[in-house]
């Protein structure tokens, strides 16, 4: 996620993070990062201006039905991954914590169908339980700290529809102790927890990119039971 950015853009991520977790707001960095960008992409380190390579993989393996179905995009950024499921056919809700991010979604996309929402995933709005019948998890879990972890991890688990599907991309670790970060990389006990929240494993693949080949990535596909 931060891997390639300039040592000055990854410095400020460090400063804005380390700031935000000692004031116990860990989500508030987003949207200081976002506003500071000033509609300069280059300057979100995750943004690609793209959808995420390993769900457009997913998306051309799957191919899923999007007529008639609901999915939801968490922590959206600039809306790539939201605009790749309409295009596909489904109803789409994409939320960010960022203000600034979700009125840049809506300026990119003008005539999008996609409801673009400020919203907390630790602060969820009810009528999203048990709601959508695809959720996409991309590098947000990663992006927040150990000790909002399991309720992160709950919240996502939360909005998936029963018997539908939940896709995780997220950086894992080996080793259970604390990471340094961000990205905070997920555990298997972490990953563990979506099994006891009634998300079966179906599928989980990782992928190491030739330039970091030290990273782990994982896309894990749940349905819920
Ligand atoms: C590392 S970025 C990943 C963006 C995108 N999902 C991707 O994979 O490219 C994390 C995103 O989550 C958003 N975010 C952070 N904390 C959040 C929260 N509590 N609720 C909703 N979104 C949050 C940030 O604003 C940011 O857009």
């Amino acid at each position: 996620m931060f891997e390639e950015q300039p040592q000055q853009l990854r410095q400020k991520v460090q400063q804005l993070a380390t700031e935000a977790i000692e004031s116990s707001q860990p989500s508030a960095w987003f949207e200081v990062l976002y506003a500071d960008a000033g509609g300069d992409a280059s300057q979100v380190p995750w943004a690609k201006l793209a959808p995420h390579p390993y769900l457009q993989d997913w998306l051309s393996l799957r191919q899923p039905e999007g007529q008639g179905h609901s999915a939801l995009v968490i922590g959206c950024g600039l809306g790539d991954d939201a605009q790749a499921l309409c295009e596909l056919g489904f109803q789409v809700t994409a939320f960010d914590i960022s203000p600034t991010a979700i009125a840049w979604c809506k300026r990119r996309f003008p005539d999008s169908t996609v409801n673009y929402a400020i919203a907390d995933l630790l602060a969820l709005p009810p009528q999203w339980q048990n709601t959508f019948d695809l959720v996409i998890e991309s590098r947000n879990i990663q992006a927040l700290p150990l000790d909002v972890r399991s309720q992160a991890i709950k919240s996502v688990g939360s909005m998936v529809a029963p018997m539908g599907t939940l896709l995780v991309i997220a950086r894992f670790r080996e080793q259970e102790a604390p990471p340094s970060g961000p990205p905070w990389p997920l555990s298997a006990s972490e990953l563990a927890q979506f099994s006891r929240l009634g998300l079966q494993e179906i599928q989980r693949v990782t992928f190491l990119e030739p330039e970091h080949p030290e990273i782990q990535q994982l896309r894990i596909e749940y349905h819920k039971r």
